[in-house]
């Protein structure tokens, strides 16, 4: 993997691979282990512009940061009104991000009814009209949207034009039509278009889940770098594999993250999300299914670390 820095506007990243936004799981706690572990960039998941302009206590949670996280703060929102997500934009929730990323594809039927998510890809103007209202609040903007609503109508290239004509600094392009969801091929030769029709970095995103997936994405798209959403849920340490950062002790990795997920979330909430996380890191290991088990019986920290100590990574 060709590591290098990537421009959004004033800020550069320490390099081009990323960590995709991931709703239910990107959280500060979950960021900073990311960026510890070598990942350039990451992004919060995402938020609702509304909830952000109705204040709404949910919201705000998504928005934490880690006191030492030291990377760029990049945060994503949705909505599919100019002025709603101005006003997000330039809502105190969101002064200390550095970058605004604007979901232009989520396929989440809800979200897409309302005029949001993938439902821009559809609507050129109106997104535009999206990316210049956000602009005005003076940070560089970031798009995230996929080829498609549908293979039959793929909008790649003038999707990507549009967003970089209306302001945009850099375009993660998800390889995938909306109708398929996460699955299926990545469509290279979508994403290699829209990158030789635009000035602005162009990171390819779906399918990587090692060091060669990224190679062939970036080689078959011309990307700049490339973002990586599963394959970190499953193994974080996924990010050391592609940015060549020496691979710490995984035990230890992974009881910080306990710690700090409990320290940030309440009991509640971080028990379900530890063994949930728990769960994923252990997935192919030959005791999987008894440990998992396990896991989903703790019902506090102390619990969940003594499973985490006799786990063999
Ligand atoms: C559980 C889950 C939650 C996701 N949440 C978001 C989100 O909040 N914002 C977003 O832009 N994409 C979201 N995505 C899409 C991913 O960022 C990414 O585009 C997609 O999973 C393809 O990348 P991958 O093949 O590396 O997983 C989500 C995907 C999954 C599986």
């Amino acid at each position: 993997m060709q590591l290098k820095s990537i421009d959004i506007g004033a800020f550069k990243t320490r390099n081009n691979v990323f960590l995709a936004p991931l709703a239910g799981y990107t959280n500060c706690v979950f960021r900073q282990m990311c960026y510890d572990l070598g990942a350039g960039l990451t992004f919060t998941e995402m938020v609702s512009a509304k909830g952000l302009c109705y204040n709404s206590a949910n919201t705000r949670e998504l928005l934490q940061l880690t006191p030492e996280y030291g990377g760029i703060k990049a945060v994503q929102i949705f909505g599919g009104e100019p002025s709603y997500m101005r006003r997000a934009a330039e809502s105190e929730e969101l002064a200390p991000f550095d970058v605004i990323d604007i979901n232009m594809g989520c396929p989440v039927p809800k979200i897409f009814k309302n005029g949001e998510g993938s439902a821009l890809m559809a609507d050129i103007p109106r997104a535009q009209a999206v990316v210049r209202e956000v602009v005005r609040a003076g940070k560089p903007i970031t798009v995230k949207f996929r080829i498609g609503l549908t293979p039959e109508h793929l909008v790649t290239r003038d999707f990507a034009r549009a967003m970089e004509d209306a302001g945009a600094s850099l375009i993660t392009i998800h390889g995938r039509t909306r109708d398929k969801i996460y699955s299926g091929p990545v469509n290279f030769d979508e994403i290699a278009s829209a990158k030789a029709a635009v000035n602005i970095p162009v990171i390819a995103n779906g399918g990587v889940f090692s060091l060669k997936d990224a190679e062939e994405l970036m080689a078959q798209t011309g990307a700049d770098g490339v973002a990586v959403a599963r394959a970190a849920m499953y193994n974080p340490f996924v990010f050391c594999e592609l940015t060549g950062t020496p691979e710490p002790d995984k035990k230890a990795v992974i009881g910080r993250q306990i710690e700090r997920t409990f320290s940030c979330f309440d009991e509640r909430f971080a028990t379900v999300y530890m063994r949930k996380m728990l769960s994923f890191y252990i997935k192919g290991m030959p005791d999987c299914s008894r440990m998992k088990a396990e896991l989903f019986r703790c019902s506090s920290r102390g619990e969940i670390e003594e499973v985490l100590s006799r786990i063999n990574f």
